[in-house]
Order: C-alpha cells, then structure tokens, then sequence
C-alpha cells in the first residue's frame, strides 16, 4: 500500500509504523496495577520499557490476553499513556478478551505487539489544538494531549459522554489542557446534549488550528463536517475489526478517496478529508439515540 493517509506538511508525532520501518517489536509485559474507573471501564499499567520507549501519540498495541481459542486472535488498544518504561491502556469491557483483561492481577504476564499504526500529526504552526473525545474515544487523546501541552501548544478538549462516571481520561485532559469543555447526555456534568455542539462553538469561538478526534463514528462524521465547514483540519482516530494487526489480513480496510487503506497500517488516524463517510454506512445526520459511546 501507498504512502500513509495523513499527508499534510507537519511533525509526525506518530513515528513510523514500527513493523514496516522493519522493527516488530514482540514484548513480555507484566501487569503493573489494574484498576476500574468506571462501571465496566478500567486502566491498567503494564510494564512494557521497549514499547514505552517507541510509542507515538495515536499509536495501539496488539494484545494478547491469555491462552485458548477465544484468544488466538490478539486485541487492539490504543496507548493512553507512557513512561518510564510503563504504558497505560485504557478499556472498556466489551465481550471476552476484555472481561479477561479486567480480571488481570498485579504481576500477571502478557505478551504485545507494538507500537502499531499511523498515529495524529501536528501539521507546522499549530499553536491551539481542538481535541474531541466521545466516551472510549478520550483513550488515544490521552498521549496527545501530553504531547501537544509537552510543546507549548494550547489543547482545549471537548469530552462528551452518556454520564457524569463515564467521563473516562478526565485526569490527563485536565492536567494538560487550557480548557474542558464537557458535555453528558443526561445532563450529570457539564452541558446536556451531544459532544458535538460543543465542538461547533469552539470551532466558532475558538478558531483552533487542527482538530483531533476520537469516538462513536456517527461522532467523528459530525465533527469532520463541523471542522471542514470552518476550513480547519481535522483528525480522526477510527476503529476496525483487527485480525492480524499488521496489514497482511485486509479486515480491517477503511474507504478512503485514495482507495482501501489499512486502519492497522495506514491508520488508525486518518485524514478526515480523506475518509469516504458514506461507506461506513453512517448517517450525514443522526439521531441522540444512534449514539452508541
Ligand atoms: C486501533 C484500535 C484501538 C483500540 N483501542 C481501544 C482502547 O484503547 N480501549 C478499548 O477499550 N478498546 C479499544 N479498541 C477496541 C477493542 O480492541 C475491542 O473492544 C476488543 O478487541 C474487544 O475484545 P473482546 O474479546 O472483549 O470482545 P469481542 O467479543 O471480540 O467483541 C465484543 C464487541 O466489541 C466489538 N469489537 C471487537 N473488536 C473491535 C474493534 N477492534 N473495534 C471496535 N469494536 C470491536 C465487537 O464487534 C463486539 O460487538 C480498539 C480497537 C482498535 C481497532
Ligand atoms: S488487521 Fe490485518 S490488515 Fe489490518
């Protein structure tokens, strides 16, 4: 496949995808610490130096949970943080590789295969960077956000969630960014309503040189089309189906105006621009009740 999809001028925060530099990395890690942080959410801590060491804002991680035939298939996860020789995922438990993961002890030993993708770029002279979170969507927000405060550029965040607990990432955005701004969809903290109204006031109130995002798809389209309306350019992190996570299986293709492009190789951030939004069977408009966060 071609060049990768976010092909404005700017700084790779991403780096390089690491297996087509010529650098798969296979780590053991251990399992640090593992604690939820919201009903069916949880971060847990691995040690895991080399992938700390190399892993870019944006970048995900091929897990491989445990033994057995449910878990032949590795799981992918963004890196919500890094350091000193740790990295912090950031998950939600959804079927049985994450209720296994959720039951993982201090000490417990896995194996990954990372860092693994094309993560965000900061194209040239962005000083004000808008990033958008829906839900899940703040876990590869997190890295960026430190990354971008790390660089003197200005981060406001929009996060938006079903519920006051559900606003997950919420420490690293606060600690790094100018302002957050917050939306649930009952109304338990910050403004009732969608995460996207948010966004179309900052891009109108704010005038941010790049918008990052990551969540709901139906979310992501939206503020794609706020961000182009404003003519400022926009991110977006998108999710595949991932079998082998390193572009040989095709299962996780995303329909781009260049073509099919790999979400394991060429993404998972994307371009919005460059995103066909119609073949992913989203809506232009939605409804509250399609929001699924
Ligand atoms: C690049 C990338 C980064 C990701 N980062 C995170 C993260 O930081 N935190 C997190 O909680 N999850 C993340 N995911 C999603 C995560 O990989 C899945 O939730 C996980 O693999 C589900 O495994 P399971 O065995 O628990 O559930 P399964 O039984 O495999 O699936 C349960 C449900 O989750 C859906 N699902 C499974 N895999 C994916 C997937 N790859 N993308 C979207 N939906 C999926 C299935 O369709 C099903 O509805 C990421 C996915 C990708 C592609
Ligand atoms: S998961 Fe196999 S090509 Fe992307």
């Amino acid at each position: 496949m071609g060049a990768p999809e976010v092909a404005r001028p700017g700084v790779d925060v991403s780096g390089a995808c690491s297996h087509e530099a010529g650098h798969p990395l296979l780590e053991n890690v251990i399992v640090l610490s593992n604690d939820r942080v919201a009903e069916g959410v949880g971060v847990i801590v691995l040690q895991s130096p080399r992938v700390a060491a190399a892993v870019r804002p944006g970048q995900f991680v091929h897990l491989r949970i445990a033994e057995g035939s449910d878990f032949i298939l590795r799981r992918p996860f963004s890196v919500h943080r890094a350091e000193e020789g740790r990295i912090h995922i950031l998950y939600q438990v959804l079927g049985p590789g994450t209720r296994v993961l959720s039951e993982k002890w201090q000490g417990d030993k896995m194996d990954l295969i990372g860092p693994l993708g094309h993560g965000w770029q900061v194209p040239n002279g962005v000083a004000h960077a808008l990033l958008v979170a829906g839900g899940l969507g703040a876990a590869p927000l997190g890295m960026l956000a430190e990354e971008l405060a790390r660089r003197g550029i200005a981060v406001t965040v929009a996060h938006g969630a079903p519920t006051a607990s559900r606003l997950v990432g919420r420490d690293v955005f606060e600690a790094t960014a100018r302002r957050v701004m917050t939306s649930t969809d009952d109304g338990s903290a910050g403004e009732r309503g969608l995460v996207t109204t948010l966004v179309e006031r900052a891009l109108d109130a704010e005038r941010p040189d790049v918008v990052y995002a990551c969540g709901p798809e139906a979310m992501a389209r939206i503020v794609a089309a706020h961000a182009a309306g404003a003519d400022v350019p926009c991110q977006v992190s998108l999710e595949r189906l991932m079998a082998c996570g390193v572009g040989a299986c095709l299962s996780c293709v995303v329909a781009t105006t260049e073509g099919q492009r790999r979400a394991c190789v060429e993404g998972p951030v994307f371009d919005a621009e460059r995103v066909i939004w119609d073949a992913t069977g989203i809506p232009p408009k939605h409804e509250e009740s399609a929001w699924h966060l």
